[in-house]
């Protein structure tokens, strides 16, 4: 039985005020670790603020990016090591948002997964195709490979304990959520590629979670599917009332 998994992604929202507020309006009220895990996705900015608020609860925080070094001439990037080293959990890499507009590519993405293992933290590794490779019937050639690349030199323990995040980009912010059909078929093609580069038993054990319009009234639907394991979601985890509600959902 793999434990849900429900982060928000805040993407390039909030304050450091906004964001200690929404810490501390939350959490008291999280579920149990032992039910689901519940993680708040930050700005960098906002995470050690977010750690002290968080400290003592079940509240679990992650960065939404990180580089692969851990010291260097790298000016305006934040190291895993530093990022860890504040309490931070997890760390969300391969967003399309990043893939689009930062450049983010498949190698930079596994070697960010293999820095953030290497430093105590857990990887939330996105994939997702555009409308146009949906409807031209390339989807499961893309996510196979975004996934197998992504994951690439991980060793089968490493990959059981990360999490991976299928987000179509055509349901990201649109209201446009995908079918829980398409999201279960789609999360089974992300555990095929698992099954197929790590083995069956990694693929049982590996969380996989959709993303793309999630909110509290539909969250149900996406998690009663059998390759689906939680929610990434945006716009629905800024509101403390909003990610509250998705936890008690799912709990
Ligand atoms: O990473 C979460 C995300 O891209 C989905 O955003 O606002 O559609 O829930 P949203």
């Amino acid at each position: 039985m793999r434990k849900p998994i429900i982060a928000g992604n805040w993407k390039m929202n909030k304050t450091a005020k906004e964001a200690v507020a929404f810490a501390e309006a939350v959490k008291n009220k999280i579920p149990s670790n032992d039910k689901v895990d519940s993680v708040i996705g930050s700005p960098a900015l906002f995470l050690q603020g977010l750690t002290e608020a968080a400290k003592g609860t079940e509240l679990q925080i992650s960065a939404q990016n990180c580089y692969f070094e851990n010291a260097g001439a790298f000016t305006g990037e934040n190291s895993p090591e530093a990022i860890a080293d504040l309490g931070v959990d997890y760390v969300i890499i391969g967003h399309s948002e990043r893939r689009q507009y930062f450049h983010e590519t498949d190698e930079d993405i596994n070697k960010k997964a293999k820095a953030i293992i290497d430093n105590g933290m857990t990887p939330i590794v996105c994939c997702g195709e555009t409308l146009e490779q949906r409807e031209g019937g390339e989807t499961e050639e893309w996510i196979s490979g975004q996934i197998s690349a992504a994951l690439k030199g991980l060793t089968a323990e490493q990959v059981a304990n990360l999490v991976l995040a299928y987000e179509p980009i055509w349901a990201i912010g649109t209201g446009k959520s995908s079918s829980a059909e398409i999201a279960n078929e789609t999360c089974g093609v992300v555990r095929q590629t698992v099954a197929k580069d790590f083995g069956q038993e990694t693929a049982d054990k590996v969380r996989i979670q959709y993303g793309g319009s999630v909110k509290p009234e539909n969250i149900k639907e996406y998690m009663a599917e059998e390759n689906i394991d939680g929610a990434l979601v945006g716009g629905a985890s800024l509101q403390p009332d909003s990610f509250l509600a998705l936890l008690e959902a799912v709990k």
